[in-house]
C-alpha cells in the first residue's frame, strides 16, 4: 500500500510547509490558525479569501513569496455555517489531499477548523480520514502508478488527547481502505480462496483466531446452502471465521457477517451481459467484514468480535444447482430454489444459523449487496436496514449520523414472512414477483436466526460507485467505497 505519514503540531510550531491549508466558512471575513505574515501577504491573502467567498469544496491556493513559514496558503470553502454536517471536513479535507498530490507536493499542512465548526477531537478524526481514503488509488494493475501520496502535519491548537483519536481514525481509515482494496480486485484474482488467505494474513499479523471451513467439510457439516452455491464453480467455496477475543471470556461477541460472492454470473438463472463486470462487487460485504475485522485487531478493542464470510463464485457450471432444487440448510430448515441468482440469502442464511448457533451473540450484525430491489427503492447513497431489534437498531442508526455512512429502514413484518413460504419445502429463496425484493430477501435471513437482537445492511446500492447516480466524495474515487467499515467500527468503539 502507498505511504502516507502523518504528524500532529500545535500552531506556533508551523517551521516550513509547502501548503499550508485552512478552511473558511462562507462570506467570512476571517481565517483561523494561521501564523502572522507581513501587510503585503495578509492583504492578498484577504484578497483572495473575498474572491473565493468559502463555497463548499472550492479550493483557493495563494503562493507567498519570500522566507515564509508557507510556500503557498490554501483556503478551502467548507460552506454555510448552518449546513454544516459531519462529513464537511472529512469531504474538504479530502479536496485538499487530492489537490495536494496532484500538486506533486511532498507534503501539505491541514490547520483544524475553529471548535464551533466541528470539536478538535472530531476534526482531527475527519481530516485523517478524509486524505487517507481520498489518496487511495486502485492501481494494482497499472505499470505506471500515480507518484507518492503527500504526507500530512495536522495543525491543532492544543495537542493534548489527540494522540488517541490520531491512532484510531488511522486505523479506521485504513480498514476503509484494505476493504477497497480487495474488493476492487477481479475475479478472476480474487477467489473464496484468495479471500480465505487475507483472512490468515491479517490474523496472523494481530493474533486473530482464524477457521477456514473448506470442501468436502461443509458439505459434512451441513452447510446446505453454501455448498449448493458453490457447486457450479471450479473455484471451491470457503467459510471464513475470524475471532477478535480481546473482552472477558463470559462477554458474548458481536458477530459481522458479510457475503462474500467473488463473482455472480446469477447461475443457471444468468445474469444478462450487461453490467454484469460489476458482479465483481458481489463480495463487498465480506470485505466490509474483513476490514471490520482487520481495524478491531490493531486497536485491540477491548471486546469479542467475531468475523464471518461465506464465500463462493455463482456460476452455472455443469454441477450448478438448478431452478426447482430444493435443499437443506444449516439450521435444518429445507428451502426451495426458484432463482439461482437469489444466491446470497442461502449463504448468508447458513453463516447466520453457525454464528448463532456457535457463539451465542450479544448482537449479529450482516452485510450483503443482496438486492437490486434495493437500489431502486433507496438508489446509491443510502444503504437499506432490516432488523428484528429496536435498541440494536438505535445504535446503529447514531454510529450512521457520527460517520455518516447513510441508513434507512424497512418494515419486516409477518405478512413478508408468509411472502416467502413455499408450496414444496419450508420456505423458497425468492418473494412473490418483485415486490418488496429487498424485505422478501431479509424474511430469508431472518428465517435462519432465531432469537438474537439482528440488524442486516443491503448495500447493494452503496458498495461501489454507480455512476451518476452515486454522489461523488473525494473519498470515494471510481470502485469500492468500502462501506460500512466507519460505520461499525464507530458502533463498536462505543460500547
Ligand atoms: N448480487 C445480486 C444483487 C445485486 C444486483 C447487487 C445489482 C447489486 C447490484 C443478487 O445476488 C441478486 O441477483 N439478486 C436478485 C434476487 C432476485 C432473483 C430475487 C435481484 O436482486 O434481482
Ligand atoms: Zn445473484
Ligand atoms: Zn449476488
Amino acid at each position: 500500500m502507498h505511504l502516507f505519514k502523518m504528524r500532529i503540531k500545535t500552531q506556533g510550531s508551523i517551521k516550513k510547509t509547502q501548503l499550508l491549508c485552512a478552511f473558511v466558512l462562507e462570506d467570512s471575513n476571517k481565517i483561523t490558525g494561521l501564523p502572522k505574515f507581513d501587510t503585503k501577504t495578509s492583504s492578498s491573502i484577504n484578497q483572495s479569501l473575498k474572491d473565493m467567498r468559502g463555497k463548499l469544496g472550492k479550493l483557493t491556493i495563494i503562493p507567498i513569496s519570500g522566507k515564509k513559514q508557507a510556500q503557498r496558503i490554501l483556503l478551502a470553502g467548507i460552506g454555510k455555517k448552518e449546513n454544516l454536517t459531519n462529513d464537511t471536513v472529512r469531504f474538504v479535507s479530502g479536496k485538499i489531499a487530492q489537490k495536494a498530490r496532484e500538486l506533486q507536493l511532498k507534503e501539505f499542512s491541514i490547520i483544524t477548523p475553529p471548535t464551533f465548526v466541528c470539536d478538535s477531537i472530531l476534526s482531527v478524526s475527519q481530516i485523517i480520514e478524509g486524505s487517507k481514503m481520498s489518496l487511495y488509488k486502485f492501481e494494482k494493475f497499472k505499470t505506471e502508478k500515480t507518484n507518492k501520496s503527500p504526507d500530512l502535519t495536522i495543525i491543532v491548537s492544543k495537542s493534548d488527547k489527540i494522540s488517541k483519536a490520531v491512532k484510531v481514525a488511522e486505523a479506521v481509515a485504513e480498514g476503509a481502505i484494505f476493504t477497497k482494496s480487495i474488493a476492487n480486485l477481479p475475479p478472476n484474482e480474487c477467489t473464496p480462496t484468495t479471500l480465505a488467505n487475507f483472512a490468515k494474513d491479517i490474523s496472523k499479523k494481530n493474533k486473530m483466531k482464524c477457521i477456514i471451513i473448506s470442501q468436502p467439510e461443509l458439505k459434512k457439516k451441513g452447510f446446505g446452502g453454501i455448498t449448493a452455491v458453490g457447486k457450479g464453480s471450479k473455484n471451491e467455496p470457503k467459510l471464513i471465521v475470524m475471532e477478535h477475543n480481546h473482552g472477558s471470556k463470559t462477554q458474548k461477541p458481536i458477530v459481522l457477517v458479510g457475503k462474500a460472492v467473488t463473482f455472480d454470473t446469477g447461475g443457471i438463472s444468468l445474469k444478462p451481459g450487461q453490467g454484469m463486470d460489476e458482479m465483481k462487487f458481489d463480495k463487498c460485504g465480506g470485505c466490509t467484514v474483513l476490514g471490520i475485522m482487520k481495524s478491531v485487531s490493531e486497536l485491540k478493542l477491548p471486546i469479542n468480535v467475531v468475523g464471518i464470510i461465506p464465500s463462493v463464485e455463482n456460476m452455472p457450471g455443469g454441477e450448478a444447482y438448478r431452478p426447482g432444487d430444493i435443499i437443506k440448510m444449516y439450521n435444518g430448515k429445507t428451502a426451495e430454489i426458484l432463482n439461482t441468482d437469489a444466491e446470497g440469502r442461502l449463504i448468508l442464511a447458513d453463516a447466520l444459523a453457525y454464528g448463532e448457533k456457535q457463539y451465542t451473540p450479544k448482537a449479529i450484525i450482516d452485510f450483503a449487496t443482496l438486492t437490486g430491489a434495493c437500489i431502486i427503492a433507496l438508489g446509491n447513497n443510502v444503504a437499506a436496514i432490516v432488523s428484528n431489534n429496536e435498541q440494536l437498531t438505535k445504535k446503529i442508526t447514531n454510529s450512521s449520523k457520527t460517520t455518516t455512512e447513510e441508513i434507512w429502514e424497512l418494515p419486516l413484518t409477518q405478512d413478508y414472512m408468509d411472502m416467502i413460504k413455499s408450496d414444496v419445502a419450508d420456505i423458497k429463496n425468492v418473494g412473490i414477483g418483485r415486490a418488496a425484493g429487498t424485505i422478501t430477501a431479509a424474511a430469508f435471513l431472518k428465517s435462519a436466526i432465531k432469537d438474537t437482537p439482528w440488524v442486516h445492511v443491503d448495500i447493494a446500492g452503496v458498495a461501489w460507485t454507480q455512476g451518476a447516480a452515486t454522489k461523488e466524495k473525494p473519498y470515494n474515487p471510481k470502485g469500492a467505497t468500502g462501506f460500512g467499515v466507519r460505520l461499525i467500527l464507530d458502533y463498536l468503539q462505543k460500547l
